[in-house]
Parts: structure tokens; sequence; C-alpha cells
């Protein structure tokens, strides 16, 4: 059975189940607490306290996806036989829809009849006094009856209860399917959330509050909710009989391309393959290599096989190779893989060129090592020449073995409460000025700018739709004093031709100095106006509807919710210029612009 059968096996199975079947969002999260999406509930999570707007977006409580998943988290562990950073996840959801009982039932038939497989056992959480969660019997229940001969384990809140993501969310006990590998290895491969409970913090304020009297408490869902994950490479090897994850079929064209001469120790041709193929993933989605967030997890990606091809002396246009078989592969599922083909490519280039320098210099740093390194030293090395944690352990020899990620860690923190204090001291100490999650600005000079922006923005909304048509859709914008970040439904690639119109019609209502006017009125008013909002947002019912009018005309050539603020006359804009169009995740556009 191929990857490829295994995805669609699932999506069948639950879209004949009544599930609505949404694309996999961007690994680059729509919720700011979070660095990559870990999770396929994480596009999701509004609506386990909002059933009714799951009806009105996707026609169902329940949905399924493929999602791409990055954890940062395992990255250390990548070289055995079953980590990897980036990983799809197959899941359903339910949201105040089905429970315990079909989600179990869904789980077992997809495993044991669509599939063919074995469970070796399951999983139910214990349950934990001190969190106010008691023993998950039903499940118990509702699993001895589907199969009187189950091994059922019971454990605790570390392994089988599940969030929240971020900074706080849906949560509550899980149940896992446990299967064989060709390694007679029991691997976890579904883990079936049941969203029963909302925590107002994050998962270590609640683990916290084990052992910390905190006064957040659980609270029960109104309707709960249920949130699956399985990863789609850990039931390739399953469903393939194969001992790791590497043999399967969704990693064997990429392996092949590092041929034994010169020979790469298995764990350091998995790490290659790994980081590549994430890499990939990252870039297609807009991360870009940086010193911070997302671009430095994907700096250290690539950073890393590009250590590996120094030091194996392997050819350059071989990692190239397999960036183009991940691409070629993937790019049937997930389009925006091929429409980023070019920019994935002169990216990683031009990261290997910008680190070719500095790697020669460090590379001679640390093999002429006399004596053991530092934490501090270590850290100046990746602060001199962006040589990751991993890189200057293995290049050291022994020189590092001491050194340990926890001290160089501290090291980093030091640092980063030092730029810390720096930036505070630029935001008056209070953090930004001005923050509505859409907007940022650190002082009112920064305000002025995203004013502008933000007015642009609107325009640009209107101008898309003008010239693409109502297929564009708002779904998600971020304005800094830099940028106008605007992402939006559409399913191809934005022409240069298409790009110009829209930049002229943006700058034809700046230059006829169009007003820009608000009415506070009746969402349900307000829909009938005509006004455009952001699907994904919840209003309350009386809003606020800004229109951009031509002041003789009366031509409206925008409306929108929104709560401000704006200029008041277009004029204040000043020029607009579209700096880049690119993919942002599967159907979905991404323009940065800026005024000047
Ligand atoms: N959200 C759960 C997980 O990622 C299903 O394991």
């Amino acid at each position: 059975m191929t990857s490829k059968e295994i995805r669609k096996k699932f999506l069948d199975y639950f879209s004949a189940k009544g599930h609505t079947i949404v694309p996999s969002s961007s690994l680059i999260p729509d919720d700011p607490s979070v660095l990559l999406t870990t999770a396929g509930m994480q596009q999701f999570k509004p609506y386990y306290t909002d059933p009714l707007r799951a009806e009105k977006d996707f026609g169902s409580r329940s949905t399924a996806s493929v999602q791409k998943s990055f954890r940062t988290s395992d990255i250390d562990e990548v070289g055995d036989a079953s980590h990897l950073t980036f990983f799809e996840m197959l899941g359903n959801f339910s949201f105040g829809g089905y429970f315990k009982k079909e989600a179990i039932g869904y789980a077992r038939e997809f495993i044991t009849k669509t599939l063919g497989l074995e469970i070796s056992f399951v999983t139910v959480f214990e349950g934990l006094a001190s969190i106010g969660v008691p023993e998950d019997t039903e499940s118990q229940k509702i699993w001895k009856a589907l199969d009187p001969a189950i091994r059922i384990e019971r454990q605790g809140v570390e392994d089988v209860f599940w969030g929240p993501t971020g900074s706080s969310g849906p949560c509550g006990p899980t149940t896992e399917i446990y299967c064989r590998n060709a390694n007679n290895e029991d691997i976890e491969v579904w883990n079936i959330v049941f969203n029963e409970f909302f925590f107002p913090g994050s998962r270590e304020e609640l683990l916290g509050n084990l052992v910390a009297k905190s006064p957040k408490k659980l609270e029960s869902l109104k309707h709960p909710g249920v949130d699956t994950g399985m990863g789609l490479e850990r039931l390739a090897m399953i469903a393939q009989k194969t001992r790791t994850i590497f043999e399967t079929d969704l990693f064997a064209s990429f392996i092949e391309k590092l041929t034994d001469d010169p020979p790469l120790p298995i764990s350091h041709q998995r790490v290659i393959i790994d980081h590549l193929r994430g890499s990939v993933f990252l870039l297609a989605d807009g991360v870009r290599p940086s010193n911070k967030e997302a671009g430095y997890v994907l700096r250290r990606l690539l950073r890393r096989a590009f250590v590996y091809e120094k030091i194996y002396t392997l050819s350059p246009d071989i990692f190239e190779s397999i960036l183009l078989a991940v691409i070629e592969q993937y790019g049937s599922f997930y389009g925006e893989l091929r429409e980023a083909k070019n920019s994935v490519i002169n990216e990683y280039w031009a990261e290997r060129e910008r680190f070719s320098k500095t790697l020669e210099r460090g590379v001679r740093e640390l093999t002429a090592l006399q004596e053991p390194i530092s934490p501090a030293k270590a850290f100046r090395l990746y602060e001199t020449y962006g040589i990751p944690f991993e890189i200057i352990k293995e290049l050291g020899v022994i020189h590092t073995l001491n050194l340990t990620r926890e001290d160089f860690d501290k090291e980093f923190r030091k640092h980063q409460e030092k730029s810390r204090a720096g930036a505070e001291k630029k935001f008056g100490g209070h953090g930004l000025l001005f923050n509505t999650g859409e907007l940022k600005a650190a002082d009112k000079k920064e305000l002025a700018v995203v004013t502008r922006l933000h007015t642009a923005t609107h325009l640009l909304h209107a101008a898309l739709r003008k010239v693409l048509g109502n297929e564009v859709q708002q779904m998600g914008s971020d304005i800094t004093a830099e940028r106008t970040r605007f992402d939006f439904s559409f399913g191809r690639k934005v022409t240069r031709e298409e790009l110009d119109r829209v930049e002229g019609l943006v700058n034809k209502v700046v230059k006829d100095d169009y007003k820009v006017d608000y009415d506070t009125m009746k969402y349900d008013e307000a829909i009938k106006s005509g006004a455009l909002h952001f699907f994904k947002e919840k209003y309350p019912d009386s809003v606020k509807v800004y229109t951009i009018i031509h002041p003789e005309t009366g031509e409206v050539f925008s409306r929108e919710f929104c709560g401000g603020p704006h200029v008041k006359h277009t004029g204040e804009i000043g020029t607009f210029v579209v700096i880049k169009e690119e993919a942002s995740s599967s159907g979905v556009r991404r323009i940065r612009a800026v005024v000047k």
C-alpha cells in the first residue's frame, strides 16, 4: 500500500462518515503564540468553543485533513528509526458533534478493516485528582465492547492528556493506538484526543498546576469535541512492514540519491533527508532563513546539511537533486511546492552562499581546538559564524564531549535577555504601543505608518477582487511598520500583469483621494450591505464597517468589517507597491506590500 493510497483511504473513509475534507493549513500558524504548526487541530482551535461556526464554515461539525506539521522538539532525535522534524498528520475532528464512542469506533475500523492492520494495544488516561480529571473508564468500556480481548494500558498526564497548544486552548484525555512494526516494536500510530476541557493557560501552566497552586482551572467545554492525529510516516512504516520510516516509499527515492561514494553513516543520511525535506516545506510556506523564530529553525536545518556536504565532500548538486525530488514527490498533493519551486531552489543556494564563507572559518576554528570548549565560547561561535549547536558539537569531536544543549541554551537565553532589554528600551518598557493582533506599532511614528498600510490593505483586498474575481477572500493579515502581509484564497499564482493592475487600481484610488468613513451597524445589516469580512473571525452583534468612497460620485471602492484605525482620506497613504506574491498554503496566496 503506497503512502498516496493511505492518504486517499483516510480521506475517503472520513468523507464517507460525513466529514468535510479541509486542506492543510500553512506551517506558519495563525496563532502567534505558536512558532510552527505542530498538529492538525491547530487550524481548528476556535471551533471547539464555537461549533456553530464550524457548521457555518464547513457545513458540518466534523472535518478531516492531512496536515503539514513540524516539531522542533524532535530535532535532536532525528537520525534514529522513527523521528522527524517535518511530518504529515492525518486527523479527524469533531466540534461538539460525535464523541468517544464514534471516534474510537472509526479509528478501530479504519486501522483493522480499511488498512487490515493489527492493533497491539491501546492506552487510556488513568486520571489525576489534582487537576480534577477522573480515570477515563468510558473509553475502556468502548474498547472492550468492540474487542473483548484488547490490551488496555492506563497512562498518566504526560503521555495521554493532550493540550493546550499555545497560550490557551482546548485539552483533554486521549486514547492511543499502538501497532507493531517489522522490527517487532510497538509504535504509537494514532492519538485520539477527547477535548472535554478548555484551559486558560499554556500546557506548562496546566502541568505546573500539579505543584503550584495556580488560580487557573480547567473549564468544562460546553460541547466536548474530538481531535485525532496519526503520523503518515509511521503509519506507512506499519502498513509497508518496514523497520524504519526511512525505508517507506516516502523516503526511498531521496535516500537513493545519497550514493555510497563516499559512504555516509546512516544516521547522517537520515538527518540530511529529514532536514532537506523539512526545508522545502518551510520555504514553500514562505519561511526564510534568519536568526529568529521559524527562520532560525530553517537555518539550522539547512546549515546542518551544508556541514555534512562539506565534511563528506559531497557534490553540491546532490542536495539540489533531493530538493527537486521532494518537490516532485509531494507536489501533486501540496501544490504550493510546485509553485514555489524556483524560490525554494534560489533560497537554498543563497543560504548556502551566505554560510559558506563563515563555515570555512568556523570549521577551521573548531577543528583547531586544543581544549574543551566552554558554553560561552560555543555560543560565540554560533553568534559569529551561525554554526548551530549540533554542528559545533559534532565538529568539536572530543573537545565538545562535555558541552550540553542545556548549557548552550543557557547562554542563548542570557543573550536573548540582553536583546530583550534593548527592545524594551525601544518600546518604553511597555512592549508595543499598539497591538491589535493584526496591527503592531512600537511608537506614534510607527502607528502612523501602520494606519496608512491598514487602509492600503483594504484597498488591496478590494482591488484583488476586482481583478481576480470574488474567489478572493481574506485569509489573514499582519501589518507592521515595515509592510503589510495579506493572505487570501486563490487557486493559482497571480501573474505580474495582474499584480500591476491591482497596484494601478489602488494607486488610482490614492490619487483620487477617496474618503474613508465608518458606520456602526448590526451584524446582519452589515452582512446585507455586502461588507467584506474575515470568515475565520468571530464578530459581535454590533460591528463597525469601514467604507472607502469617492468624494463626488459616491462610488464605493471598498466596504469591510473592521475595528480601525484608518486614514481619513486615501491621499494620505502615498504610493502603494506590491513587493512579493507567493504561496502561503494550499489554495492561499500571500502578498507583501509597502507604502512609500
Ligand atoms: N493533537 C493530537 C496530536 O497531535 C491529536 O497528537
